[in-house]
């Protein structure tokens, strides 16, 4: 593994507010930045703020990740860019309107481009370039979402769910396959950030994205392949996942 102060670390969905502070853990120790995002302003005033924190260098790319053109080629780019990469964290995603997605079937193709399809295309490009380099981690921020399909979320639900299962797979492959490489999928329950601004907040559920920004931060050095954050929703998800049809039915969720 590469020491801290030295690493390189390729951003996916970089001015997402878990991604920013993930990326000052990381600048704190002097860590070489990638930040890649769609909004080349907001990059910029994260670069500034992030060199100011201690990052050692501090890399832009401007891009809408949900449509790559040949991500194989552009993350080998991003991180000759930063004298090379040991973690590629994957942020970006969309959260879906449901009842939008239920009728207008292009919206829903779109959420699953952005949310699984093309990230999936990342997070490939990723594995190849973590395995040939035979150490670094791909951490890949999932949901508790993907954990059971809910009428009220399904559609980004599936989407994460199939993201889930590819990052796991990676994870086995690089664990045969990849020297040190590692995978990671983190899943966070509610978190407070402009995704969810439009939602009541409050409450011991609610996290905060500096708290799944030290899980991140933590599952790239360390741990297996699937990380609840915060922890107790490893648990909550298992009684989700446990309840019988006929009364999940029955719910709202
Ligand atoms: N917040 C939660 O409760 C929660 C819970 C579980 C999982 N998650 C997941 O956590 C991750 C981070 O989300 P967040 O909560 O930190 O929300 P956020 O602050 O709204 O971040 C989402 C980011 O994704 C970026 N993005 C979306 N589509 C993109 C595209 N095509 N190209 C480039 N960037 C794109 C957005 O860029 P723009 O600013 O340009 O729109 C935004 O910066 C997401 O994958 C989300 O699904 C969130």
């Amino acid at each position: 593994m590469t020491s801290a102060s030295t690493r390189g670390v390729v951003i996916l969905g970089a001015a997402s507010a878990m991604a920013e502070a993930t990326a000052r853990l990381y600048a704190a120790q002097g860590a070489r930045l990638m930040l890649v995002g769609r909004n080349a302003e907001r990059l910029g005033v994260l670069a500034a703020d992030l060199s100011a924190r201690g990052a050692s260098a501090v890399e832009v790319e401007a891009l809408d990740l949900a449509h790559p053109a040949d991500a194989r080629a552009q993350l080998a780019d991003m991180a000759r860019r930063i004298g090379g990469a040991d973690d590629v964290l994957v942020f970006y995603g969309v959260l879906a309107d449901q009842a939008r997605a239920e009728t207008d079937l292009a919206y829903a193709r779109q959420t699953l481009q952005a949310n699984f399809a093309s990230a999936a295309e990342w997070c490939l490009a990723a594995a190849d370039l973590l395995q040939a380099q035979g150490r670094g981690a791909l951490v890949v921020v999932g949901s508790v979402a993907g954990d059971r399909g809910r009428q009220s979320n399904y559609v980004y639900g599936a989407a994460k769910a199939g993201l889930g299962v590819l990052v796991q797979g990676i994870a086995h492959r690089l664990a045969l396959r990849g020297g040190g490489a590692r995978a990671v999928l983190v899943k966070p329950g509610f978190v407070d950030t402009p995704m969810t601004a439009h939602l009541p907040k409050g409450g011991p559920l609610w996290a905060k994205p500096e708290a799944i920004a030290k899980v991140v931060r933590r599952a790239a050095d360390r741990g297996g392949a699937v990380v609840y954050a915060p922890w107790f929703w490893r648990f909550i998800l298992l009684i989700i996942r446990l309840v019988p049809e006929p009364v999940f039915h029955k719910s709202k969720l």
